[in-house]
């Protein structure tokens, strides 16, 4: 690279992310990535990742540390977001279209149109006598920019014609970044050069040139924790040098794939294309020779359906387990059962195009369930009489003598594929999805395109081809198992695995898939290319036992993928893709970002065994994650284990999971502190590290501030950013999730301190940060459309972060050992030294918060839910809505139930309940709202809002608060709170407000007897 070093140290200065982010901004912007879900950069290369951390989110971190926080922070931001794509003249470019040179003049006043434009009467050559601008009509007038108008000058100018919105608003109708990165920065880097001393004019360049003032070389990034490699590619985008590891090799493949595929040059991906369109005609013509796909008279299957059969109990019949009889809505396809009372069987009909009533009826399938988790039933009748067996009774589900749990099935071995005939489970072919190319009309103008598709019952034919099927594999399955073309692996017991062999009786992971399927990916699996395994793995995901067929897709249905889910599921039906629909997934399109200079390194490695000196590490680690990765993944490995490409050869093939961080408890303690005290080690003075987790519990602040502490690391910011709503339905409402991102730093020197002298310095180091980003907020306002930078979640957090920064600089704290301390077992109940600072820390970060016109004395003596009804009203008052803060604010208050006081809990249009909506609900005793003195208020505010009579109002209120007529300070108080309420509701209930106007008056001149 021809960067030009430019010899200013940044060695000793702080990164930007350790003084302020945009985190609102960047919140919007990561939200808007992960709802992007395909069209993500890095999904086709293995869609059944689960927790891909946005790009977006990992080049502000990347960026947040190689940046210098100035002493100019309002330029230290504008610079930022313009890198970031964040600023209006990118979203000129971001826009979906960008305004014609017309529409700029017909909409816009521009003072001197020449500066800007050039005009020729239409028809005319452009060398031609310019036109009159003075004239204010430009038809018959071709107008262009001026070829010599810079590209920021003509964004500013494109940039008035956005919509005045709000940014989250904004960034929904525009475009990602990425998704317009080769021009979306083009008008940044003379502004971006000036303010940083750099020279340049991409982010490799810029990249490398602050890493060589920062660490005297282009910048050494790592995750050690890289899973997809969300991290890992956007640090090699940047021009980082990157080293990514992870203990799972599927993670290793996935990063490796980024870099390779998606990072890789345009010929690589022609000669990729190539590839793939070769296997995928290789493995059709080999199925074609098996005549195993096609009926012989122009037909060729596209799904086959399968069921469980099993022989009920209680009359001998054989009854094909279906929980719905709907095989497509949109084809209005059913099954139905019909009874052959001598064979004690039932043959599946299958009809199309049946009525709407028809359609309804066949919703109840043969299996049913009481409610979500309950256990399934066999329900089919018999000569009028309707039997029902659960299915864990046809299991023979049982407790053994030494309490753990049987059943009858039997446990598959290594030679099985399908279900023996003596087997509990049996497995049965019930319907066929056909389809044929769509025959060409007589006349010319009409080739018809594309395909006719029918749904079939099974004939003895289909049958006949099954069994050429099941031969193939009787003959084939050891060697190609012995040549790693199939898996050959046993399933491990464990959360996510047990359930495979209690329910099904399945032992090796080669049991997940039916012998069509075993068939079709051994197939493709035969290439050792490394490319093409990222189609293979896909089309392992898409076509298994585990594949729910989903009857409402399009196309008349959909085989979903395995992972759709969280949990590996047996399913007691499911769809099976025929070679075409299955390897359609082979040519899936991946993004193409080829990459620049930097190197990049992939390996199968715990976190704790880091051996390469790293400027910065960047990681997201397992913390107490849902996701049993070391468990699902065997899936995969199952596959590519016994002959990885050579590209994957030197990667250890197994998920190692005693190797793997989990959980939330001390084991999970100790690991993590062996990991980070490693990339510790591996991390220069002045390397900076940011760890990534999802925003859980409270005690979680201890949790990470302990392994921070004995790390031998230092917290110096901390931010948090809204990713994604998820939907959760047994609350039947949205829930944001977030991430914290935690920055950090070595701790030099072994300082000391009294807990007397921390007390002090915390309070100081809050208040200090919290003034200092409501500061630049109100700097900023001017800047940013009247939009805070920080909303007070992102204060709060930040105050958080100050009161940690505090603690973790010290070594030894009253004489004890702080390291030693953080990792001393927890006895349970009992409250730690470190747990009694944190929670002090956090306390006094919360009483920064009080909102405005609540006295601070009074503020101190409010419950819980009264703080977070007059902390959320205030947000509200402001235009708040956004769920996160009502729930981090519910975490920051301690409030055990926050739902029971708001009206709304969407994502992004929550709100509070107001006085009126409240009624006389949550004044009971086991209320978080019982006997204070807000409930009370708002109880009078409502029966004012209804009329009431004002003495019986003032009456209630003598009633509902203790003490009221006795103690003067009560009725104080329900003055300030009237008054508050008053100024709040102005804008959002005016007739509340009123009402709580008129109850000020009416206490404040309340003459007691
Ligand atoms: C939360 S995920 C990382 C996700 C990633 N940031 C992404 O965007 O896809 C955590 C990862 O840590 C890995 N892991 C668990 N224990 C590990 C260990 N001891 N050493 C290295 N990696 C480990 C898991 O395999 C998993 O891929």
């Amino acid at each position: 690279m021809s960067s030009k070093v430019v010899p200013f140290s940044l060695k000793d200065a702080h990164s930007l992310i350790e003084r302020l982010l945009p985190v609102q901004k960047l919140s919007a912007e990561a939200y808007k990535e992960q709802m992007a879900v395909h069209g993500k950069t890095l999904t086709a290369l293995g869609s059944y990742w689960k927790g891909r951390k946005p790009l977006i989110l990992n080049k502000a971190c990347i960026l947040g540390c190689l940046l210098p926080a100035t002493e100019e922070p309002e330029r230290d931001l504008a610079v930022f977001e313009r890198l970031m794509g964040m600023d209006d003249e990118s979203f000129a470019v971001r826009w979906k279209r960008r305004p014609k040179p017309k529409e700029l003049l017909g909409a816009l006043t521009i003072g001197r149109i020449a500066d800007y434009f050039t005009a020729v009467p239409e028809g005319v050559l452009p060398t031609s006598a310019p036109v009159d601008w003075s004239n204010e009509s430009y038809d018959g007038v071709k107008v262009a920019w001026r070829e010599d108008l810079s590209e920021l000058e003509r964004r500013r100018l494109e940039a008035q014609m956005l919509p005045r919105v709000s940014y989250r608003e904004r960034v929904d109708e525009a475009r990602r970044p990425e998704e317009v990165q080769d021009t979306v920065h083009d008008h940044i880097w003379d502004e971006v050069n000036a303010h940083l001393r750099t020279d340049a004019r991409s982010f490799p360049e810029l990249v490398e040139q602050l890493g060589i003032m920062r660490f005297g070389h282009r910048p050494k990034v790592a995750d050690t924790f890289c899973g997809s490699g969300q991290i890992a590619f956007e640090a090699a985008r940047l021009g980082c040098d990157v080293y990514a590891s992870d203990l799972n090799p599927i993670a290793c493949m996935l990063t490796w794939g980024a870099f390779h595929i998606v990072g890789g040059s345009k010929e690589s991906r022609v000669q990729l294309a190539r590839d793939q369109q070769d296997l995928i005609r290789r493995v059709r013509a080999q199925i074609d020779d098996l005549g195993i796909e096609s009926d012989g008279a122009g037909w060729r299957a596209k799904v086959f359906l399968y069921c469980v059969e099993v022989r009920c109990p209680q009359t001998e019949w054989m009854v094909p387990l279906l929980p719905t009889l709907v095989v497509s809505k949109g084809y209005r396809v059913i099954a139905q059962l019909v009874p052959d009372p001598k064979a004690k069987r039932y043959h599946v009909e299958i009809r199309s195009n049946v009525t709407d009533a028809d359609l309804h009826a066949a919703e109840e399938g043969s299996v049913r369930s009481e409610g979500r988790g309950q256990d399934p039933y066999l329900v089919h009748s018999v000569d009028g009489r309707e039997y029902r067996t659960k299915v864990s009774t046809l299991r023979g589900d049982h407790k053994r003598p030494d309490g753990s749990n049987g059943n009858r099935l039997r446990l598959w071995e290594k030679e099985d594929f399908k279900p023996r005939p003596d087997d509990i489970f049996q497995e049965r072919l019930y319907c066929v999805q056909w389809m044929r190319p769509k025959k060409e009309r007589g006349d010319e103008s009409s080739h018809l395109k594309g395909n006719d598709y029918e749904f079939c019952a099974v004939t003895a034919a289909d049958m006949m081809r099954e069994r050429m099927v099941e031969a193939f594999m009787v003959e084939h399955l050891a060697d190609w198992q012995k040549n790693g073309w199939l898996p050959d692996m046993r399933i491990e017991p464990g959360v996510e695995t047990t359930r495979l062999f209690r329910e099904r009786g399945w032992t090796h992971w080669h049991h997940l898939f039916n012998p069509r399927q075993l068939l079709v990916a051994g197939l493709m699996n035969q290439s050792r290319e490394a490319r093409l395994k990222f189609g293979v793995m896909q089309v392992v995901n898409a076509s298994s036992r585990l594949s729910r067929w989903n009857q409402s897709g399009g196309g008349g249905g959909i085989v979903a993928g395995v992972f759709d889910n969280q949990a590996l599921n047996p399913l007691l039906n499911y769809g099976c893709r025929a070679s075409t629909y299955a390897t359609d997934l082979m040519a899936g399109e991946f993004k193409s970002f080829p990459m620049g200079s930097g190197s990049v390194s992939v390996n199968t490695q715990p976190a704790n065994t880091l051996a390469s000196l790293q400027d910065i590490l960047i990681t997201d680690p397992p913390y107490g994650d849902a996701v049993k990765y070391e468990e699902i993944l065997e899936f995969f490995i199952a596959w590519l284990r016994r002959s990885p490409p050579t590209e994957f050869s030197n990667w250890v093939w197994d998920s190692r999971r005693a190797l793997a961080i989990k959980g939330e408890d001390e084991g999970f303690r100790r690991e993590m502190v062996g990991a980070y005290q490693r990339m510790n080690e591996c991390m220069p003075d002045q390397g900076v590290q940011i760890i990534m987790f999802t925003h859980q519990s409270g005690s979680i602040w201890a949790d990470m501030a302990g392994i921070v502490w004995a790390s031998g690391l230092r917290v110096t910011a901390a931010w948090y950013v809204a990713t994604e709503a998820e939907k959760r339905i047994q609350e039947g409402s949205s829930h944001v999730k977030g991430t914290v991102l935690l920055v950090l730093r070595k701790r030099l020197g072994t300082e000391k301190t009294t807990r007397d002298e921390l007390a002090w310095e915390i309070q100081e180091e809050v208040e200090r940060q919290v003034s200092d980003l409501a500061g630049l907020n109100q700097e900023a306002k001017g800047l940013y459309r009247d939009e805070n930078v920080f909303e007070d979640a992102d204060i709060q957090m930040a105050g958080y972060a100050a009161a940690l920064r505090v603690l973790t600089r010290y070594s030894i704290i009253d004489g004890r050992d702080m390291t030693a301390e953080a990792i001393r077992p927890r006895v349970k109940g009992e409250t730690t030294f470190v747990d009694g600072l944190i929670t002090f820390a956090v306390d006094t970060a919360n009483q920064c918060l009080v909102p405005r016109g609540i006295a601070e004395g009074r503020w101190k003596k409010l419950q819980p839910a009264e703080r977070f009804y007059l902390k959320m009203l205030d947000l509200e008052s402001r235009g708040v809505k956004t769920l996160d803060n009502y729930q981090n604010f519910a975490k920051a208050f301690k409030v055990r139930d926050f739902r029971v006081l708001m009206a709304s809990s969407k994502a992004n249009d929550a709100r509070l309940r107001s006085a009126v909506e409240f009624g006389r609900n949550e004044m009971s005793e086991g209320s978080e709202f019982h006997q204070s003195v807000l409930r009370a208020v708002l109880y009078a505010v409502m029966e004012i809002a209804k009329d009431v009579d004002g003495l019986e109002v003032l009456a209630h209120l003598g009633f509902n608060i203790p003490n009221y007529l006795s103690d003067a300070t009560q009725r104080e108080m329900v003055v300030e709170l009237a008054d508050y309420l008053a100024k709040r509701l102005e804008g959002l209930r005016p007739e509340e407000a009123s009402a709580a106007r008129v109850l000020r008056e009416l206490v404040g001149n309340q003459r007691l007897g």
